[in-house]
């Protein structure tokens, strides 16, 4: 698979891009390429943004430089099947929409700054628009790390033990609710103690046991699960 980031800020991923679970993804065969959008702009001086018409504080992302980015970027044809414009106000991520985005071949997002990037590019060249929750960041780079970071661990390879990925919070293996809790050594610490199934050697007890346990997590969170 190949993702690709648009940002004015690349060395912000220098610090992703060096995680073993990425660099694993990387290993496998996947790609994750950074675009600064400063690059390839067609305004002097390496602008990329502009006041807002009708006014207000900060600046705008240009749909033209963001434009010329994309069209540098897939100068070979080579277009992705989804651009994802970042915003605060698109679609929630969830679980769902990153196994969606991990079963595409080719995927792009789009960081903003500022106030933002031109509505145009939500309108006329991005797919989708996606928010990774009810908050402001002061950028997209750290949203597009959580995206990608979504992604990439759904990826054959990405991580040190496969079956993580299978069996964790919202997969269908627990019905689409979180994860049930987890427990390690000691057994007993400052009178807290582990569940005496776990310690049972019982292993359908067990696989009960935390189903019951995700399915009260999903009650409790409202979440709504596939059982
Ligand atoms: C300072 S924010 C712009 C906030 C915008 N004026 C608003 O009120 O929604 C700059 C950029 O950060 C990114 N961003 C901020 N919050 C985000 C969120 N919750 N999810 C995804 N991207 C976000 C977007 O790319 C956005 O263009």
């Amino acid at each position: 698979m190949k993702i690709d980031v648009f940002t004015l800020f690349p060395a912000w991923f220098d610090w992703f891009l060096s995680q073993r679970h990425v660099r694993n993804a990387l290993g496998a065969g996947n790609q994750l390429r950074l675009f600064n959008y400063r690059d390839s702009t067609p305004l002097g001086g390496g602008q990329v943004d502009d006041s807002p018409y009708g006014g207000g504080a900060g600046m705008v992302l240009r749909v033209d430089a963001v434009d010329a980015a994309i069209r540098a970027a897939y100068a070979d044809g080579l277009e992705p099947s989804r651009l994802l414009v970042l915003s605060a106000s698109g679609r929630q991520l969830d679980d769902g929409l990153a196994r969606d985005l991990a079963s595409e071949p080719h995927v792009a997002l789009l960081s903003g700054r500022y106030e933002g990037i031109d509505e145009r590019v939500r309108d006329h060249l991005a797919t989708d628009a996606v928010s990774i929750g009810p908050y402001v960041l002061s950028g997209g780079e750290l949203a597009s790390m959580v995206v990608t970071d979504a992604i990439i661990r759904k990826l054959p390879g990405a991580l040190g033990h496969a079956d993580s990925a299978i069996e964790e919070s919202f997969s269908e293996a627990l019905e689409g609710a979180p994860e049930y809790p987890h427990y390690t050594r000691p057994a007993s610490y400052r009178g807290w103690s582990v569940p005496d199934v776990l310690l049972s050697g019982d292993h359908a007890r067990v696989r009960e046991w935390r189903l019951e346990q995700s399915r009260k997590r999903a009650r409790a969170a409202g979440t709504p699960t596939d059982a």
